[in-house]
């Protein structure tokens, strides 16, 4: 797990170079999430309510377009729908939330790019950049079994990380797991503290929910 945390840091470093500007442009697959137009900082209370939470249908309007530019073909997002909307339901977990974090981890790419921690040679990828998930690099037009498996991956990491905090949907829960999830370990004066990982993970992820889209 923390190799994978790694790799997720190196990652976001790497995407906010200009060398990566180029190396996207000819791979068209490293992740790039940019930052939202906010920085929330200090405990859960200090985030986005939810009731500034857009609906599932409202969120999946706004974010199909990003989808399509990572080369997803209709029935990728059908079957991204479908998945998100079921393994929601099996977990407990909103679905709203699950695509507002797919959103962040890969776009909804679902030929994201799979790494290997080294010496030990584990992957992280998938559409939810999980470690030891299945990922599909570089494919596209996958089959819905294929896409449920990295939704159910992320998720299954989720519902743990939500368990040590209540495991509600309510921000209190939901926005210290996703710290968790990011970087392995929770501040709670701080969730924007991620020395390891990316700073800003929760404070963007809230303001997807909100309808902010990359
Ligand atoms: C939290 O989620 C991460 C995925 O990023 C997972 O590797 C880890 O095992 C989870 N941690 C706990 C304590 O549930």
């Amino acid at each position: 797990m923390y190799a994978a945390k790694i790799f997720v840091f190196i990652a976001a470093v790497v995407s906010a170079s200009p060398i990566s500007s180029l190396m996207q442009a000819e791979t068209g697959n490293v992740l790039a999430a940019r930052e939202a137009p906010k920085h929330y900082s200090g405990t859960w209370d200090k985030f986005p309510a939810k009731k500034t939470w857009k609906s599932f249908d409202a969120l999946w309007k706004l974010n199909t377009k990003a989808m399509k530019a990572k080369g997803d073909t209709d029935s990728d997002l059908t079957n991204i729908k479908k998945a998100l909307q079921s393994v929601g339901k099996k977990y407990g977990i909103e679905d709203r939330v699950l695509l507002a974090m797919m959103m962040q981890e890969s776009h909804g790419d679902v030929g994201a790019i799979t790494t290997y921690s080294q010496p030990d040679n584990f992957p992280t990828g998938g559409l939810f950049q999980c470690w030891k998930c299945p990922g599909f690099y570089g494919k596209h037009g996958l089959t819905l079994d294929q896409i449920t498996s990295m939704v159910e991956g992320g998720a299954k990491h989720f519902k743990e990380n939500l368990s040590h905090w209540g495991n509600t949907m309510e921000p209190k829960s939901v926005y210290p797991a996703l710290r968790m999830y990011n970087s392995g370990n929770v501040n709670e004066k701080d969730l924007s503290s991620a020395p390891n990982a990316t700073p800003a993970y929760v404070s963007d992820i809230a303001q997807r929910l909100g309808g902010w889209t990359d």
